[in-house]
């Protein structure tokens, strides 16, 4: 079975973009970048010449954004200054795709910090009015990610089965982050390839993968401050048997190695969806 995915505006292999390598791209931009990802939040009322230097980038380069605060999942009312503020952002940036974390926020803003929304149907339907109501005012359809959690209170039904709900109720796309669930599945004892193979392909936007802490065998810490491991490439290639390829994104938000070495691992992205890109999906009959 073919998978056809949601045509973004990107292709090939991402990176991140963190200020610590603004000037390094922006001086010599990398071939091998298909496209780069920027949190709207960091940029808004951002002026001087960082946002020259975005906008001499976003002018010559495919990007994306990734919302960081919008706290879809919250139980606060949405923050529709900021929805709006986004959209202005997108709109002169000539920026298609956003996507936003399947989770809310607490106030400090690490990315390990977003919180779990209750896997209930009345979230299911929070949510999904809630995503609603942001395309229309981006006039855009949105991607969730599925996110890394480490608590799952007042759960009625699995993880899977809820993030299923809500892109189905929102009829939104899936940004599909790798390590996440290969997290997800050591701290809450499942099987990752049986969560991926549940999840529908035809939705995925793009794909995120990173690497992670190893707080102990059994609880893993999704920091992005470490090198992607074997067992996330693997998955990731599964990901792209089943499904087909899709653009593909290198997220790094700690430990900022130099940008020689944060290339290798966009080359292996590249590499893989090579491989991938010569064999139709198999599909899940394969699996
Ligand atoms: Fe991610």
């Amino acid at each position: 079975m073919a998978m056809s995915h949601r045509c973004g505006s990107v292709h090939g292999a991402g990176l991140g973009l963190r200020r610590a390598f603004l000037d390094a791209v922006a001086e010599r931009p990398p071939e091998i970048v298909g496209f780069y990802e920027v949190a709207p939040e960091n940029w808004i009322g951002v002026g001087g010449r960082k946002a020259h230097r975005l906008r001499v980038l976003t002018e010559r380069h495919p990007f994306v954004c990734h919302g960081l605060s919008l706290s879809i999942g919250g139980p606060e009312p949405l923050d529709l200054d900021l929805v709006r503020q986004i959209k202005r952002f997108l709109d002169s940036h000539g920026i298609d795709d956003y996507t936003e974390h399947l989770s809310y926020c607490s106030d400090d803003g690490h990315l390990y910090d977003l919180l779990p929304i209750p896997f209930t149907d009345e979230a299911v339907r929070h949510v999904a009015g809630r995503v609603r109501q942001v395309q229309e005012i981006l006039e855009r359809r949105i991607a969730l990610e599925n996110v890394s959690y480490y608590a799952a209170p007042g759960r009625q039904m699995t993880e899977i089965a809820f993030v299923n709900a809500v892109l189905e109720e929102a009829d939104c796309d899936l940004l599909l982050d790798i390590n996440n669930i290969y997290v997800n599945g050591i701290n809450h004892g499942y099987d990752p390839e049986s969560f991926l193979a549940a999840l529908p392909g035809e939705r995925i936007r793009y794909g995120h993968v990173a690497g992670h802490y190893e707080e102990a065998p059994d609880l893993r810490v999704d920091t992005h401050g470490a090198d992607v491991i074997d067992p996330v490439w693997a998955l990731l290639g599964r990901a792209y048997e089943w499904f087909g390829v899709f653009p593909t994104l290198l997220e790094r938000d700690f430990n900022i190695p130099p940008l020689e070495q944060l290339l290798r691992e966009v080359e292996k992205i590249r590499r893989l969806q090579a491989v991938y890109r010569v064999a139709a999906p198999t599909g899940l009959a394969g699996a």
